[in-house]
């Protein structure tokens, strides 16, 4: 990705060492005492919805697809810009069936799909804002959807949202250097976007994070774009 392109910052920080840290610490600490969101629910969210076909944007080190319950040689798509990435997934993944794409999931996805489920784990809260610009993920996930699909995900909300001094610190902190860019995003923005590309959208805030469900892309993969 060009240094030079909105989204860089979001994915450039992913170097092996931090990859190496990512479980003990953001999964760990991080997720429990700064966002108090519970890495355990996340693991509940891909045992429930994840599904034989799968694509997984912005995978990070393939934790919760570890932890989704795949049987061995399960198909599943991982996509991120970020190579240190795709290489540390496809490793830790060897007993599944693992095909790696380096695309930017705010551009069409050269992923070929139908997929059943997809997941956006944590990323969106990474890509460049506004959130009209982060609604661009969502229809390019769902563009590649299979009729009756399944997106879901978490994120972490901005400055409305209810965070503690301590995650205000950090929330502050991560869009200073670039990593996040969030302080904008709300539940309602998040509900919006997804609904303008899926029929039924479930939604929870926990603490300041929100998990989301959305079925039933409105134009999956192989149907015609609605004219007009
Ligand atoms: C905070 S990590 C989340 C990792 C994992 N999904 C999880 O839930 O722990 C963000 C991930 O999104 C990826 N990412 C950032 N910007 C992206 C983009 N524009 N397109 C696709 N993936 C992106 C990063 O490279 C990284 O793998």
């Amino acid at each position: 990705m060009d240094r030079d392109d909105p989204a860089y910052r979001g994915q450039s920080d992913y170097s092996r060492a931090l990859l190496r840290l990512y479980d003990p610490l953001v999964l760990g600490p991080i997720a429990r005492f700064v966002w108090r969101f519970p890495t355990k629910e996340q693991v509940r969210l891909y045992r429930e919805h994840i599904r034989p076909i799968h694509l997984d944007v912005g995978p990070g080190t393939g934790y919760f697809l570890e932890h989704a319950g795949f049987p061995d040689d399960s198909r599943v798509t991982i996509l991120d810009p970020n190579a240190n990435v795709l290489r540390y997934v496809t490793r830790r993944l060897r007993r599944l069936d693992v095909t790696a794409v380096q695309a930017d999931v705010l551009k069409p996805l050269p992923a070929p799909g139908p997929f059943e489920s997809a997941a956006l784990s944590l990323v969106l809260h990474c890509l460049p804002g506004p959130m009209a610009r982060k609604s661009l993920a969502i229809e390019n996930i769902a563009r590649v959807m299979a009729p009756g699909g399944v997106l879901f995900g978490a994120s972490v909300l901005g400055r409305s949202a209810n965070h503690t001094r301590l995650g205000r610190a950090f929330l502050w902190a991560f869009n200073k250097r670039g990593a996040f860019d969030n302080l904008d995003d709300t539940e309602a923005g998040l509900r919006d976007i997804l609904g303008r590309s899926f029929r039924n959208v479930e939604l929870q805030t926990i603490a300041g994070t929100a998990i989301f469900v959305a079925a039933d892309p409105l134009n999956p993969s192989g149907e015609p774009e609605p004219t007009g």
